[in-house]
């Protein structure tokens, strides 16, 4: 009874019946371009402009303890590497989403895939996914933010960009020095990342009132993004300067896996466009396009990207929030950092609207499959957006952005997407056997070959992360299965239906 209840499956005919959350069903706009611009947008953001910082230079703890080993300029390795994973678990994430065009996220696939409670653990890892990824791009966005005011000569005090966190984890002396010279606030130290808070507080606004991800808008953000980087791989090329090249790879490959481990953070975002599905003009074709398309053209930016970033400072120098506009200091180049800055600002807002906006849909699918309670999935009287759902989406990440240590976060958010891939992978598998004469308008090639492989790949990266990643990630997913079996397990739909 017990093993029939967690694996209940939603059949797929239902998820493609489930009522739109908004009054009127949605319009099937979107092409295959259109699918590559969104992926774009989700995808390029805090990944490149900050995490690959720490991912080229590792990262020591203030007592001297390394905590992972940067992979130098070989940086790139790491990205071809993660092109290859992704690409995996793109083609896994585009047979399921052209199979169920309806049915949105990771979370709704597995529903109707793996049964209720592995649906469960996704929906509650996806939460790492974005809200806790939003939080780390809210810090990225901080961090630019206060790189472009500091090229005007506005510098706010180092206690306000940064979080409690951030200051307790940094090696850098004048940071981590704040937690005695920082304001005091009931004897504690004030160390707050404001901008962080704002930007998410005035992301939600927007939401909340309705603003629809529109592809026109994205489509300035996307070629704002590649206006920024091309400007940065254009003149950063002509100041290079090789002696940064040697070593390649300082720290071999130990350094290449682990830098990959955390600058898997800038892949974030290709599987969020298969929310997009219901949008999508014959999705069996343009959603695996759209998907793998995207995911190809952002391997490479990277891959250009992290050559010239690696030759413009010495690697081991790049553990900063702002690592473009660093490297381009360095180099003597004030100007173009100043406009790489601004550029990194507004596209990192792209991202942060993307991940704010998806969170609070994938749990009003949870809340509507009784996994959460139903009052949480009101949609708002007036301006016909979850509101609920978005407000409280608004506070955890805002929190969590005025406090957090970056790469902390970075980490428990990858740990988590690695986790909804490696799901995602054996799902396809599961699939194929349990419902083998379902229409499959895209089929993953040699699927007994690569699906595994994507499964492994997946395992691969997430080994490359630090044990306190992993130590995080099990209380996390420990609070979870306490939620489910509190309160989803009893008060599913499904589970009554069948009761
Ligand atoms: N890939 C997204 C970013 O790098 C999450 O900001």
């Amino acid at each position: 009874m017990l093993l029939s209840r967690l694996l209940a499956r939603k059949p797929i005919a239902a998820l493609r019946d489930d009522e739109d959350p908004s009054p009127h069903a949605l319009k099937r706009s979107l092409g295959a371009w259109d699918l590559i611009f969104l992926a774009i947008g989700a995808v390029i953001g805090a990944g490149i402009f900050s995490s690959i910082g720490t991912a080229i230079a590792g990262e020591v703890r203030p007592d001297g303890e390394v905590v992972r080993l940067g992979a130098g300029p070989a940086v790139v390795v790491s990205f071809i590497l993660l092109g290859v994973v992704c690409g995996l678990a793109a083609l896994c994430y585009a047979e399921l989403a052209a199979m169920i065009p309806h049915a949105g996220s990771a979370y709704a696939y597995a529903y109707a895939t793996l049964g209720e409670v592995v649906a469960w653990i996704i929906g509650w890892d996806l939460i790492l996914e974005y809200a806790v990824g939003n939080v780390a791009v809210a810090i990225a966005w901080s961090g630019y933010l206060d790189s472009l005011l500091s090229g005007v000569g506005i510098h706010l005090p180092a206690w306000l960009v940064h979080g409690y966190f951030d200051a307790a984890a940094s090696s850098d002396p004048a940071l981590h020095g704040l937690l005695e010279t920082a304001p005091r606030l009931l004897g504690l130290p004030l160390i707050v990342n404001l901008p962080a808070f704002l930007v998410v507080a005035a992301v939600t606004a927007v939401l909340v009132l309705g603003a629809k991800e529109s592809a026109r808008a994205n489509a300035v953000m996307v070629v704002l993004k590649l206006v920024v980087l091309g400007l940065f791989v254009v003149v950063g090329a002509m100041h290079v300067e090789p002696a940064n090249y040697t070593p390649f790879a300082p720290n071999g490959w130990t350094g290449i896996h682990q830098g990959a481990a955390i600058v898997f953070f800038a892949y974030i975002g290709f599987d969020a466009i298969s929310t997009a599905a219901e949008e999508t003009r014959d999705p069996q074709r343009n959603m695996p396009i759209g998907i793998l398309g995207g995911l190809a053209i952002c391997t490479v930016i990277y891959v250009v990207v992290g050559i010239v970033m690696t030759g413009l400072a010495p690697w081991e120098t790049m553990r900063v929030s702002d690592p473009l506009a660093h490297a381009l200091t360095t180099a003597g180049l004030p100007v173009v950092q100043w406009l790489v800055s601004a550029g990194a600002v507004v596209s990192i807002t792209a991202v942060l609207l993307v991940f704010q906006y998806g969170q609070p849909r994938i749990l009003l699918g949870m809340a509507r499959d009784g996994l959460l309670p139903s009052r949480l999935a009101k949609v708002h009287p007036r301006f016909k957006t979850p509101s609920t759902l978005t407000m409280l989406t608004g506070a955890f990440v805002g929190i969590g952005a005025l406090f957090a240590d970056d790469d902390a976060t970075y980490d428990l958010t990858n740990i988590g997407t690695l986790f909804a891939f490696l799901l995602v992978c054996v799902g396809v598998m599961a699939l194929r056997v349990i419902d083998p004469a379902r229409e499959r308008p895209f089929r993953v090639p040699f699927v007994w070959v690569l699906a595994p492989l994507g499964a492994a790949a997946c395992v691969w990266t997430m080994a490359g992360l630090p044990p306190s990643a992993w130590v995080r990630f099990g209380v996390w997913l420990g609070i979870g299965m306490l939620v489910y079996f509190a309160y989803g397990y009893r008060r599913s739909v499904l589970g009554r239906r069948a009761a």
